[in-house]
């Protein structure tokens, strides 16, 4: 899939573009300082005025977020069509008010088979304060490139689709704004490439396959990466990953990622992801209705995925190892049964009473990996671990807990900065209670309360109480948005790699 293309001219009114884009904010009587009408080269237009008065006595436009009005074979500054695109109250201006303005843009241009389209950035970013216009650009882009996302290996190729092309900026251009669309195009294309992998069907994407997508990612890039397959895991013991591959055809893989870039002296921080390219349930199998989804059950694994791939991309200075399980969880002749007692790399030994509660089984073992072999300075682990998360916070935002208060505020300081929510559940020890078992030293699940902060709580019986670690339970976020236009409805979300690759860009020892 090519991603569209973006350029800037200092112009107005030269450029092949059919169509026009005019940025629409609504007016609010007290804005006196603001103009009521888009400018046009920081002027009033006669053209617009008189646009701006027939919209305003019509009232079918009404300029709120991502309302898109198509004028077609209308006259204005020399094009002939022309997009008006809603932009709400400039007073609640945000770059997430920009980066779904450029997801609907993207979606009216599909709609209407406009290829190419001039936006006006006088009046797209009037909103913007002049310190947040490159950012707000980046934004803009991101929220086009996303929208354009599709999975479609697997559809007879069909000769009558229409590709949007991209856009060209009118009226300003700079290395700064370069550089904007440059690292948007980087982002998403590395949330595509997450996106990517989860929209592969479990028979697609077998532990194998991914393994063998990520090398190439890696290769690509000349990031190190090594895989060990079953031979090497029981060489380390890894009981619980293994307990859960049993009962699966396909052999397991734990894929590494060395990202080395950032000063020799600074001990790398090691990002975990749940790759379950399928969770049938196991033995504990799961109901039919909507089990197909859980060929997203590896989208935690594809988010580090997506991160190694932008932070080659974006050549970021910093040192980042990344662990990747990935398996299935099938109920075949030899699987795990409840009961039985698995031990991890490290020896403790755990108890499963729920084969289901499986990509908590595979990332203990990946994150005691990772903490023998690499040291981190800290650690994050990435899973769409329970379905209580979603059941508490729906899709629309990520659940977050940790033991280092430090390494929480700088998660949600990126999540601010990159528009990507994340909400923070506790792990208060009193969970800790529900996960004794009389014949391990931990069991694998509990009661019914609470269940994502258990899930947390079994984690943390892996992490080095010293090693500063945040976990991201993705199971509401990562697919099936409808809260988001530059999310697909039907498809993966690639929630969190602008976050993280956000987070890792600008790490700071955390407090
Ligand atoms: N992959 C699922 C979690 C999940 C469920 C993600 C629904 C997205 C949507 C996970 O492996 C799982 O099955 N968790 C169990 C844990 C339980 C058995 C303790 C769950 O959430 O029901
Ligand atoms: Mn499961
Ligand atoms: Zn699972």
């Amino acid at each position: 899939m090519n991603l569209p293309k973006f350029d800037f001219v200092t112009t107005t009114e030269t450029t092949q573009s059919p169509a026009l884009v005019l940025g629409w904010y609504q007016t609010e009587t007290q804005e006196k300082d603001q103009p009521s009408y888009p400018l046009y080269r920081g002027k009033r237009n006669k053209d617009i005025d008189a646009l701006s008065e027939q919209i305003k006595v019509s009232k079918h436009f009404t300029g709120k977020r991502n309302e898109v009005n198509f004028l077609r074979f209308f006259s204005l500054l020399g094009y002939s069509n022309l997009f008006l695109l809603g932009l709400g109250k400039s007073k609640k201006f945000s770059c997430e008010v920009v980066r779904q303005g450029g997801a609907a843009l993207y979606h009216a241009q599909k709609r209407e088979k406009i290829s190419k389209a001039a936006v006006q950035m006088d009046s797209v970013f009037a909103g913007a304060k002049p310190s947040e216009l490159v950012s707000a650009v980046q934004a803009f882009c991101e929220g086009y490139l996303l929208a354009g996302y599709e999975y479609k290996d697997l559809k007879k190729a069909d000769p009558s689709s229409f590709e949007v092309l991209g856009l060209t900026f009118l009226g300003m251009k700079s290395v700064a704004l370069i550089k904007a669309a440059e690292r948007a195009g980087f982002l998403a294309g590395a949330v595509n490439f997450a996106r990517s992998l989860g929209d592969r069907p479990g028979n697609v994407l077998t532990p194998n396959e991914f393994s063998r997508l990520v090398e190439k990612m890696a290769k690509d890039r000349g990031i190190k990466c090594t895989t060990l397959g079953r031979k090497e895991m029981e060489k380390e013991k890894m009981g619980l990953l293994l307990g859960v591959a049993q009962g699966s055809a396909e052999e397991p893989k734990l894929i590494v990622l060395e990202y080395m870039k950032g000063k020799k002296s600074e001990k790398p921080i090691a990002l975990v992801g749940k790759g379950l390219t399928f969770d049938s349930g196991g033995i504990s199998l799961k109901p039919a209705d909507r089990m197909e989804e859980m060929k997203y059950d590896m989208m935690g694994a594809a988010t580090v995925a997506g991160v190694f791939q932008a932070l080659a991309d974006l050549k970021i200075s910093r040192n980042v190892v990344g662990v990747i399980a990935a398996t299935e969880n099938m109920p075949g002749g030899r699987a795990q049964k409840p009961g039985d007692v698995q031990k991890s790399m490290t020896g403790k030994s755990v108890e499963i009473i729920n084969t289901d509660a499986e990509g908590r089984l595979i990332l203990a073992d990946a994150m005691e990996y990772v903490q023998k072999y690499f040291a981190p300075q800290a650690m994050a682990d990435f899973a769409t671990l329970t379905g209580a998360v979603v059941v508490a916070l729906g899709t629309v935002t990520t659940g977050i807990m940790g033991t280092h208060s430090g390494l929480i505020d700088d998660v949600k300081k990126a999540s601010k900065e990159t528009d990507e929510r994340v909400w923070e559940l506790p792990l208060y020890e009193e969970y800790e209670e529900d996960l004794k078992s009389a014949t391990a030293d931990i069991r694998n699940s509990g009661n019914r309360e609470a269940g994502s902060s258990k899930a947390g709580t079994f984690l943390k019986f892996f992490v080095d109480s010293k090693l500063p670690w945040v976990h991201f339970d993705i199971a509401g976020s990562a697919w099936y948005r409808k809260d988001i236009n530059y999310h697909p409805t039907k498809g993966a979300s690639g929630a969190m790699v602008r976050l993280v690759t956000h987070w890792m860009e600008n790490w700071r020892n955390p407090k």
